[in-house]
């Protein structure tokens, strides 16, 4: 049986495959992508970061799905969840993310994804809430959260235990999104 994947009008959300790897790698190497995380990643830490991702789907039977875009049939990135367990007020917690080569930017393909995705954590998974969280500062990122109708209390932002005190990295805000914030949108 082929393993479970989600589609949507442009993509395809699937479990990651070999030759994803090496348009992964390109896309962690690439310091614009990576602006907003503390450093790019190399080869073999790229790769590790896949084999993370599958494991995940694994035990927890979701994960972040390799981003295929049907017309053409290219690796774009990833979007979808992940359990977050490091300390915070809101953890654990299940959150959603995306990282997309820059040459697919500006065609609204994350919020596209990422709307799938959350439905699928609300419907099929029976989550209650899921999270989102960046730097205060990456902008682009906190409009796709915005896009997909997720809301932002600043009394929940919080300093990234895992990013460096003295970094501009660390203070991020929280967005989060419920069942009920799907039907009112
Ligand atoms: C955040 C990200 C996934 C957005 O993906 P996308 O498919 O381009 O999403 P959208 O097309 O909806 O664009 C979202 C915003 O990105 C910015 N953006 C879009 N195209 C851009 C481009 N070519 N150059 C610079 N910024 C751009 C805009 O601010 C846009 O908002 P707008 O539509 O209101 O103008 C992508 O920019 C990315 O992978 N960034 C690096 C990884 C990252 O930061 N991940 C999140 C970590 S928490």
């Amino acid at each position: 049986m082929e393993p479970m994947h989600l589609r949507t009008d442009r993509l395809h959300l699937r479990r990651w495959r070999p030759e994803d790897l090496e348009p992964f790698a390109d896309l962690n190497a690439d310091p614009v992508v990576m602006e907003f995380f503390p450093r790019t990643l190399s080869r073999a830490e790229s790769d590790a970061f896949a084999d993370r991702i599958e494991q995940h789907f694994e035990e927890h039977g979701f994960g972040l799905w390799a981003v295929e875009v049907v017309d053409g049939g290219e690796f774009a990135g990833y979007v979808g969840l992940w359990s977050a367990t490091f300390d915070a007020s809101f953890t654990p917690a299940v959150e959603v993310g995306w990282r997309i080569a820059r040459r697919f930017w500006g065609r609204g393909l994350a919020p596209e994804g990422a709307r799938t995705v959350v439905a699928d954590g609300f419907d099929r998974l029976g989550l209650p809430g899921i999270v989102s969280f960046t730097s205060v500062i990456n902008t682009r990122s906190r409009r796709v959260m915005e896009k997909i109708g997720m809301s932002h209390d600043p009394g929940e932002d919080f300093d990234h235990p895992a990013v460096a005190a003295n970094s501009p990295l660390r203070p991020h805000v929280l967005y989060r999104l419920t069942p009920a914030d799907l039907d009112r949108g």
